[in-house]
């Protein structure tokens, strides 16, 4: 079967890297074009990519005219997502675009609708769905050998220097990073968040405009709290991209921590016995596991696995977070949806 053509639009420094970690090598995708206004940064990553300069292009609208694709790969800057998504699902193509999905849930609502109306897929990046780790979290978490869950505790410490658009960003550490915690946090524990109590921060002269810090509780459907705490401005000890986890059973907890033998799954029992899980997985292939899924979905004409739809829960609860923070009180995530 020939390969599905696909439009990359935005490449910077994340697009590069996935088309150079996933796309170029991918059994199911070819480059149909690539898209981003500035010129000497789609020009170094076409020679990256191997993609003729007659596939380039400044102007998305353009390229969806005239490059002959079957789907898009939106990784613009987070605040031209929406612009861009609605053109492509316009044009009649398959979307696959980076978190955040949008900024907005009425937007989010109005892509996911188009999408169904046309039969288009629409798939959000949460790459760290498919993490190594998380992986063998969920299977965990699914076979309740150390019983019931009580709760989790998430936590995540990095000094980022953010990019110019993130400075500018509302809602930056809620949308730009613990986006994938949140949604981690649904997927691992399998439910969605239902009410938070939130609160955001800044520090002075941080740069930002928007927080880069956050604590939120969360009371998930499933009836247990989660406790959410991130800086993308923290001195000092940085966790991993994926935080610092501990979830609380009835007889034992789970962690995803370095428990004395790297970072890594580890169970605790009762007795306090550690026992580091060996990985399920071996091969890093986090983005390589979303193209595959996405080309999938197209295939078997069905709901990818991290769809659109989906993806309003884990966007409502981040400006749930925001509404609680402002408020100062509990917001449900059905206020925002
Ligand atoms: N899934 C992940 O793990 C992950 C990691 C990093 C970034 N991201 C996401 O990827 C996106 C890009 O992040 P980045 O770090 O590459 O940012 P970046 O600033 O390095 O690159 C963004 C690119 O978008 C281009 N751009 C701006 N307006 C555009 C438009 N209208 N049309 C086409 N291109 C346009 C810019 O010229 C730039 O090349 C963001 O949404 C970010 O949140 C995801």
């Amino acid at each position: 079967m020939s390969k599905l053509k696909i439009v990359q639009v935005g490449l910077g420094s994340h697009g590069t890297g996935v088309g150079v970690n996933a796309i170029v090598s991918s059994p199911d995708f070819e480059y149909a074009g690539l898209v981003d206004p500035y010129q000497p940064g789609l020009e170094e990553a076409a020679r990256q990519l191997n993609v003729d300069s007659s596939k380039l292009y400044n102007d998305h609208k353009k390229a969806f005219a005239e490059a002959g694709a079957d789907a898009v790969y939106i990784s613009a800057i987070s605040p031209v997502h929406f612009e861009i998504c609605k053109d492509a699902l316009e044009s009649g193509f398959h979307v696959l675009i980076e978190k955040p999905f949008v900024l907005d849930v009425i937007e989010g609502k109005e892509l996911v609708e188009l999408a169904e109306k046309k039969n288009l897929k629409l798939m959000v990046d949460q790459n760290y769905r498919y993490n190594l780790h998380v992986h063998d979290l969920i299977k965990l978490v699914q076979e309740k050998k150390l019983g019931e869950l009580e709760f989790a505790n998430v936590q995540f410490y990095y000094f980022h220097d953010g990019k110019p658009y993130q400075k500018e960003m509302e809602n930056y550490m809620l949308m730009e990073m613990a986006i994938h915690h949140t949604d981690l946090i649904r997927y691992v524990l399998g439910s969605n968040v239902k009410t938070v109590n939130g609160k955001t921060w800044n520090e002075k002269n941080s740069g930002y405009k928007g927080d880069p810090c956050v604590h939120a509780a969360f009371e998930m459907e499933i009836g247990i709290p989660v406790f959410y705490t991130g800086t993308l401005l923290s001195k000092g000890l940085s966790t991993p991209w994926e935080g610092k986890w501990r979830i609380q059973c009835k007889n034992g907890s789970i962690h995803l921590d370095d428990l004395g033998q790297d970072y890594g799954v580890y169970v605790v029992d009762e007795h306090e016995n550690v026992t580091r899980v060996p990985l399920e997985w071996t091969d890093y292939a986090d983005v390589k596991r979303v193209f595959a899924e996405f080309a999938s979905s197209i295939i078997e004409d069905r709901e990818p696995a991290i769809s659109g739809r989906d993806n309003l829960q884990t966007l409502a609860t981040q400006l749930a977070i925001n509404k609680s923070s402002k408020e100062n009180r509990q917001v449900a995530i059905s206020e925002i949806l």
